[in-house]
């Protein structure tokens, strides 16, 4: 039987540039949103471009335990028969989501709007995650819960037998949030409101409206967005193109602007607004990004994206503003941070603690072990690049975070010597094929049998 590369230890060796272009798979917020709203639609929904990596596919097996029809067809679309909204089956079995957060939060609402009962749990991962900021407004609501200490899966959740709409201003600025209470209210005999002061990303707003339900988004004072639906209203199975995704492309984007002579091209990415504060950081850090042929797609901007390795990258102060737009970047803007020449700060990252890991803790223990200056405080990450790749030469814990553990092979890219993970698995999450993907571009990511001795842990 063939070796899976992606189980154990991985490591990433300096390459010299990064060349061609590579369709990188889709996004995974907007394929989980297909999904699910496939599978509350009448119809059949047909979604072309669908990640088929693990966490999207729980979402896929989550809703096929509910009554959902979801296949693959030859023709590499997924056809979706849903059962209509109030129509979910409760499953016979405990949910398993894997690593997927996104997945239980906004099932957790879909759950939590219906008269059914449903037992969630997930891995180590997903365990140790927080759910209470999901089950206080559907606690308002009229669901009922039985979690774990400290609000942790397992957790079963006892959907409303009439669920009622309520208006609830995000205390935290969560898209997961949002999008489980807009699910519940969904079902809700009445108008549904969901407040934001740091607008998140708007994929379930867009994909709602583009599945026929009436979705308003109305800017109110100090930018600050109301997002409102009434309930009982029917979707309409449609056809979804799902654009790749910009969180995965900013792997592919940091590699090519730390190797010299890189020049890459990544055809059809989203550049949500909402979703591409790191193609604005990194430009303003010098980095040439070229967004060409720039359309829009079922209700999502997309892009090409062009990339040439330039001039030395510089550092920065990010924004606290943006964060909602980067959220999930952090850890490989950290990377690009550590080879640009100056101080790069990082604030209002308090979100980062409760991720698939504790992402700030993960990157500045990883960076410190590459040999990187920098310093972490409770909510921020402070990197002091000296306009040079770190040293590199140590193996770095991921704790099953797949980000964690495709920045830090990013970063092997440049670095003087590899760098390995402890345990590149998690990277099917969300990326099934990034190690082949890299290594046709010109990475040298491998596994430390063939590529010689293994790192010891950091
Ligand atoms: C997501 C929202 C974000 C993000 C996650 C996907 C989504 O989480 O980190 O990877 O698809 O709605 P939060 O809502 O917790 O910020």
């Amino acid at each position: 039987m063939q070796k899976d590369i992606y189980s154990g230890q991985v490591q990433s060796k300096k390459c010299s540039a990064l060349n061609g272009s590579a369709i990188l798979p889709g996004d995974k917020s907007i394929s989980h949103r297909s999904i699910m709203f496939g599978a509350l639609a009448v119809g059949e929904t047909i979604i072309s471009g669908l990640l088929e990596g693990e966490d999207v596919l729980h979402t896929a097996d989550a809703m096929r335990a509910m009554g959902a029809k979801i296949a693959m067809g030859d023709d590499g679309l997924w056809r979706v028969h849903g059962v209509g909204i109030g129509g979910l089956q409760e499953p016979d079995e405990v949910l398993e989501m894997g690593n997927s957060g996104t997945s239980t939060r906004l099932l957790m609402g879909l759950v939590g709007g219906h008269d059914i009962t449903v037992t969630f749990t997930g891995d180590a991962s997903l365990r140790k995650r927080p759910m209470k900021r999901i089950v206080t407004p559907l606690e308002m609501m009229g669901a009922t819960f039985l979690c774990r200490s400290g609000h942790r899966l397992p957790l079963t959740v006892c959907g409303a037998q009439d669920a009622l709409p309520i208006e609830y201003k995000l205390p935290v600025a969560s898209a997961q949030v949002k999008s489980a209470i807009m699910l519940a209210g969904l079902n809700a005999a009445g108008r549904t409101t969901v407040i934001e002061d740091h607008p998140t990303r708007d994929h379930s707003e867009n994909m709602l409206s583009h599945f026929g339900v009436n979705v308003d988004v109305e800017e109110i004072e100090g930018g600050a967005y109301a997002v409102s639906l009434v309930g009982h209203q029917e979707l309409k199975g449609c056809a979804v193109d799902v654009p790749s995704d910009p969180s995965s492309a900013a792997f592919a984007a940091v590699a090519a602007l730390i190797t010299e002579g890189s020049d890459i091209t990544l055809p059809n990415v989203g550049v949500n607004p909402r979703r591409d504060g790191v193609f604005v950081t990194l430009k303003e850090m010098g980095a040439d990004i070229r967004y060409e042929n720039e359309r829009v797609e079922a209700g999502e901007p997309v892009a090409t994206l062009r990339i040439t390795a330039k001039d030395i990258l510089k550092g920065i102060d990010v924004p606290e503003e943006r964060v909602p737009s980067m959220i999930d970047e952090f850890p490989i803007l950290a990377v690009a941070a550590s080879c640009a020449q100056g101080t790069t700060r990082m604030t209002g990252l308090a979100e980062l603690r409760v991720k698939e890991s504790d992402r700030l803790l993960m990157m500045a223990q990883g960076l410190k072990a590459c040999g990187v200056d920098l310093e972490m405080g409770e909510d921020s990450l402070i990197i002091h690049g000296t306009g040079k790749p770190p040293k590199g030469g140590a193996c770095v814990e991921t704790a099953l975070d797949h980000r964690i553990a495709m920045s830090f092979l990013v970063l092997g890219c440049a670095s003087e010597e590899p760098i390995a993970v402890d345990d590149a698995s998690p990277i099917k999450t969300s990326f099934p094929n990034f190690i082949e993907l890299m290594n046709d571009l010109g990475a040298r990511i491998g596994d430390e049998a063939e590529q010689g001795e293994g790192l010891r842990l950091a």
